[in-house]
């Protein structure tokens, strides 16, 4: 039995999808415990690329059983648009491997629209959401009015249930924010459809889980977003409304304290962000470039949901110091390690300087980062290329400092290296 994590140690956008695909190999279940379709997921099948929004990448592992855990929050069209499209490329996808959580909240087009309402309300204090109905439909969780995905079990009840609950957001919609109602009948039309659809997926996460884990199984959690973006530990309020850390892991499938293993931490080996909030080690112009990429490859640095170009930034260890405490992590994994060839020197932020002192930790987590001046730390660049290296051996000698010495700012190792986005492009320490 295993029941290992893998979370982002940063903003999101980390390359969790490269050590999920090679930890998922092992996996009997692969499962998601928060977020919604505001992640993306880039997955590749055969010769095929897919961008996955909802179902755990994992489930391109033909062994594999896909779970969409309690705190999930879930767009039933994403959901079983995303199913299809698994479907033509060959990928198996039934009730016997994805089941949903009857406990996962179920987003609307009302939560669409208040999110794009809200965000516009906000004007330059807006947050930078993926305007994909995540907040509103956490906040409706949380005010205990949400629809749960156990109510597509009962389809007429269900329509109801949405049409009532637009009526409720058109109130919103009209009087707060002044944008058009949705036409509530229409919506409950098309969302009795959806859970004809699937029904047959609804399930007990938790118990299956339970189950699994004593019979001697696998699990891997896959993490949404990053630790910077939890509700309670990220850069509040520039946040997500969930909790991709691995905490979040036991509450969002619903397994006891005391079960995990190996908890993984993916960090690129430079910062980025989408979305608004701060990032002290932010740098732009040339420099911005050159770690972004133009947007011409597929692995430049613009968003997979909403095709924004990130910020990027020299790597923050005061910030991954932090994530390893707020996560637990056992260990790193560094991706994108190829993009800073030929960048001389590299700089690593290892403190934060405030009143003439030098910090390493953050004195009161992340919310306000304003007050602190990055301390950087130079290190020398390499030039060449280490897309073909496969053994850590045969990195240049600049490259192995510059992991090894995150390494000892954080104190965790570092056990897999990605040198690019091919699948075998990794290299395991
Ligand atoms: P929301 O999750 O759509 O409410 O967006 C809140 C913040 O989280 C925004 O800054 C988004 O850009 C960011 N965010 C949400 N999901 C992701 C993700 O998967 N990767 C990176 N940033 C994300």
């Amino acid at each position: 039995m295993a029941f290992n994590i893998v979370v982002g140690a940063q903003w999101g956008d980390e390359g969790k999808g490269r050590v999920v695909d090679l930890l998922a190999a092992e996996a009997d279940y692969v499962a998601r415990y928060s977020g919604g379709d505001n992640a993306g997921h880039t997955v590749t099948v055969g010769e095929q690329t897919f961008k996955l929004h909802l179902i755990p990448s994992g489930v391109i592992q033909p062994h594999t059983v896909g779970l969409l855990g309690n705190g999930m929050v879930i767009n039933p069209a994403v959901l079983l648009s995303e199913m299809e499209q698994l479907r033509q490329a060959g990928v198996v996808i039934n009730p016997e491997r994805v089941r949903i959580s009857y406990a996962a909240h179920v987003i609307t087009p009302g939560h669409r629209a208040l999110d794009k309402a809200r965000e516009m309300a906000r004007g330059e204090d807006k947050i930078g959401t993926t305007q994909r109905g995540i907040g509103p439909a956490y906040n409706d969780k949380a005010a205990r009015s949400g629809i749960r995905m156990e109510a597509v079990l009962s389809q007429e009840t269900f329509a109801d249930a949405i049409e009532a609950h637009i009526e409720k957001i058109n109130q919103q919609l009209t009087a707060l924010y002044n944008a058009p109602p949705l036409d509530a009948k229409s919506v409950a039309q098309e969302y009795a459809g959806y859970a004809r659809a699937l029904a047959p997926y609804v399930g007990d996460v938790s118990t299956l889980l339970a189950e699994a884990l004593e019979s001697g199984k696998s699990v891997l959690a896959e993490g949404a977003q990053g630790t910077l973006l939890d509700l309670d530990h990220g850069t509040y309020p520039f946040v997500t409304s969930s909790t991709p850390t691995a905490p979040g892991v036991l509450v969002g499938l619903g397994v006891g304290v005391g079960k995990t293993n190996r908890v993984i931490g993916v960090t690129k080996a430079f910062q980025t962000r989408v979305g608004e909030g701060p990032f002290p080690t932010e740098v732009f112009g040339d420099a911005a470039i050159r770690l972004r990429g133009t947007g011409d490859n597929p692995w430049d640095e613009f968003g997979t949901t909403t095709g924004r170009p990130r910020r990027v930034g020299w790597l923050d260890a005061v910030l991954l110091r932090y994530a390893v405490r707020v996560n637990g992590l056992t260990e790193l994994a560094l991706t994108k390690l190829d993009i800073l060839t030929n960048l001389d020197p590299l700089r690593i932020c290892m403190g934060y300087k405030a009143n003439g002192e030098t910090l390493e930790n953050l004195p009161l987590g992340p919310s306000d980062l304003s007050p602190f001046e990055p301390v950087y730390e130079e290190l020398p660049g390499w030039e060449k290329d280490v897309w073909e290296v496969r053994e850590w051996d045969d990195l240049p000698p600049q490259a192995q400092e510059y992991v090894q010495r995150i390494e000892s700012l954080v104190g965790l190792p570092v056990k897999l290296v990605s040198v690019g986005p091919e699948r075998d492009q990794i290299i395991q320490c």
